[in-house]
This record gives C-alpha cells, sequence and structure tokens, in this order.
C-alpha cells in the first residue's frame, strides 16, 4: 500500500470531470499536486481550489497531443513539487461519433492526439524521471494511470475513433506493465476504464484546437453525439467516486480498475465470441429495442 502523505502527484485533464477531482482526492491525502488542462480558465478553478486545501500546486496549460507541452510540464512539475510518485494520463475527448466511413482525417487526428498521444507523451516524459527517480533512492515507489474506458475492452457502434484510441490505451498500458518489470519493481502502471460518468466528456467538442474543423454534423453524428449525451448526463457513478475508487485501486496494487463492475460483463461477452471463433455481438443487444431504434432512425 503506497502512503501518499507528502508524495506529489500530476493530473492531466484536470479542468473538469474526472481530472479535477482525481487532483481534489489526491490533495485530500496531503499530496501536493501539479494540474494541467488544454483550458486555462477551467485550470485556473481547479488551481484555486486546491490551494483553498492548502496543498502545495502548480498549474500548467499543457496540450496533451504536443510532446513539447508536456515534456515542459514534466519539468515545471519537477522542479516545483519535487518527485512526483503518480502521474495520471487523464486527458481525453469523446470526439466526433458517427459511421466509421465518416469520419475526416481531422476527427481521427483530434480524437488520437488527446486520447493516444497524450498517454504516449505522459509516458515519455515521466516514466524516465521516475525511473531515474528509483534508481537513486530506494524508498522512491512511482505509479503511471492512464485514463482508458470499456470503450478500450468493448466495441460499441457509432464511436470508432474513441474506441480505437481506447483500446490502443489499454494496450499501452498492459505493455508498460510488462516493459517496468523488466527494469524496476518500484515503478508499476494501472489503467482506469470506466464507463458512462457524468462529466463534460460529452461537450468535447468545445475544445477541439483550431484547425481540427468542426464541420457541420451527418444524421448519424448527430444520433450519436444524443446517445452520447443521454449516456454520459445518466451516468450512475460519480467522478468523485471514480476518483475514490482510483486511489483505492491503487493503493491495492490493482492494474485495471473498474468504476463499473457491472459492465465487465460486456468484456466476458467479447471475449468468449473471440474465443469461441464468433463475430463480434453489438454491445447494445441487450438493450432492448436500441438496435432497432438506432436502424429505424439512420432510415429516416
Ligand atoms: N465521462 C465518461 O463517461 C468517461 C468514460 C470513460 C472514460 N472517460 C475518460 O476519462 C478521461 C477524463 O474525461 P472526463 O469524463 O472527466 O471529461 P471532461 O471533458 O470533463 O474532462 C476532460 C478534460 O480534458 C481536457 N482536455 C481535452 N483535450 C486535451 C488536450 N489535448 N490536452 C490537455 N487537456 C485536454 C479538457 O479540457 C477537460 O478539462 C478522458 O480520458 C475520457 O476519455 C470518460
Amino acid at each position: 500500500m503506497p502512503r501518499f502523505i507528502g508524495k506529489a502527484v500530476v493530473v492531466t485533464g484536470a479542468g473538469s470531470g474526472i481530472g479535477r477531482e482525481l487532483a481534489l482526492a489526491a490533495a485530500g491525502r496531503g499530496m501536493s499536486v501539479a494540474v494541467s488542462d488544454i483550458q486555462n480558465g477551467p485550470l485556473a478553478e481547479t488551481e484555486a481550489m486546491l490551494k483553498d486545501m492548502g496543498v502545495a500546486t502548480v498549474a500548467v496549460c499543457a496540450d496533451v497531443s504536443r510532446s513539447g507541452d508536456v515534456e515542459w510540464l514534466a519539468k515545471n512539475a519537477w522542479s516545483e513539487l519535487g518527485p512526483i510518485s503518480i502521474v495520471f494520463n487523464n486527458a481525453g475527448v469523446g470526439g466526433k461519433g458517427g459511421l466509421l466511413w465518416e469520419a475526416s482525417p481531422e476527427d481521427w487526428e483530434w480524437t488520437l492526439g488527446a486520447n493516444l498521444r497524450g498517454v504516449v507523451n505522459g509516458i515519455r516524459s515521466f516514466v524516465p524521471r521516475m525511473l531515474s527517480e528509483a534508481g537513486s533512492d530506494d524508498d522512491f515507489r512511482g505509479i503511471v494511470v492512464n485514463t482508458a474506458s470499456m470503450a478500450g475492452l468493448v466495441n460499441a457502434p457509432l464511436m470508432g475513433a474513441y474506441n480505437a484510441s481506447k483500446h490502443a490505451v489499454v494496450s499501452i498500458s498492459e505493455t508498460l506493465s510488462h516493459d517496468l518489470a523488466l527494469v524496476t519493481d518500484r515503478v508499476t502502471c494501472s489503467v482506469l476504464c470506466p464507463a458512462f460518468v457524468p462529466t463534460g466528456i460529452a461537450r468535447s467538442e468545445g475544445t477541439r484546437p483550431a484547425g481540427f474543423g468542426n464541420g457541420d454534423l451527418s444524421k448519424a453524428q448527430a444520433l450519436a453525439q444524443s446517445l452520447s449525451d443521454k449516456a454520459v448526463a445518466g451516468g450512475k457513478v460519480t467522478a468523485i467516486q471514480v476518483a475514490e475508487l482510483t486511489f483505492n485501486a491503487i493503493g491495492r496494487g490493482d492494474f485495471y480498475i473498474f468504476p463499473h463492475p457491472a459492465a465487465v460483463g460486456s468484456v466476458r461477452a467479447r471475449n468468449n465470441d473471440l474465443l469461441e471463433g464468433k463475430g463480434p455481438s453489438n454491445p447494445y443487444a441487450a438493450k432492448a429495442g436500441l438496435i432497432e431504434s438506432l436502424k429505424g432512425a439512420l432510415a429516416t
């Protein structure tokens, strides 16, 4: 069980939702906290909340899809707060859903940039520093927590780029865990896989950087947006609960973190399909009438 008090943590995507709650939960455990986000205003709000809690904090506005920004975050966090014990590679976007063949190159670039390259950049900037710290201080323990999603383990329709980005995060996390184990037992990795949580994720279009073109929504893209609005707003586990569950899980040394254990049944179903040589069952099949209603809406 890691001792959190007096340690330092970095959280990306800390201006909202799960990231903000991870930062506040870390502060509540007596950790100093470096927070980062692509949005300055929400980031400053989180920073003010942390300062009110009396913990040492540093806020760095950074776009995780840019390796230079993440390196700048790591440099600042390390020099202001000392060795970073936990990095939460959490920033992400919902992307634009819809039928796969309608996604533009910019849609892919935006979604993979934030969700996949963000995690890659976090690993590249933080892991070597953690390994170096572990090499010189026997007491140092480092944990990399990558935020994936249940969408990294099953593939619901109309969210192809998001699914691909999150499957990649699960893949990278498993590989990172193996790679780390080859060289140290003092730095480990976990992967957070929530289902729907009521946060700002369904409104990520507002954070899409200029030059990544929004464009009009097709019928399927509008349908995907309204499905995700409804599912996210109806999420029964709050971001505060996700943060608490996550700290409890890393305290136990869990690799997979599932804030929605009931959703794991869909992973079992997918794996069974795969092992039994069947085609993929639609994860929406268990939701009475949903697939038929989607077909109907797309046909009109
Ligand atoms: N909310 C859900 O239902 C849900 C489910 C599964 C996984 N997740 C994942 O949880 C993570 C956090 O999302 P959330 O639900 O708290 O959403 P959120 O929109 O409330 O918070 C995400 C934060 O990331 C920031 N961000 C977006 N792009 C960025 C970039 N390129 N660089 C830096 N910051 C960036 C946003 O400004 C925002 O503050 C994401 O990786 C998301 O994919 C969310």
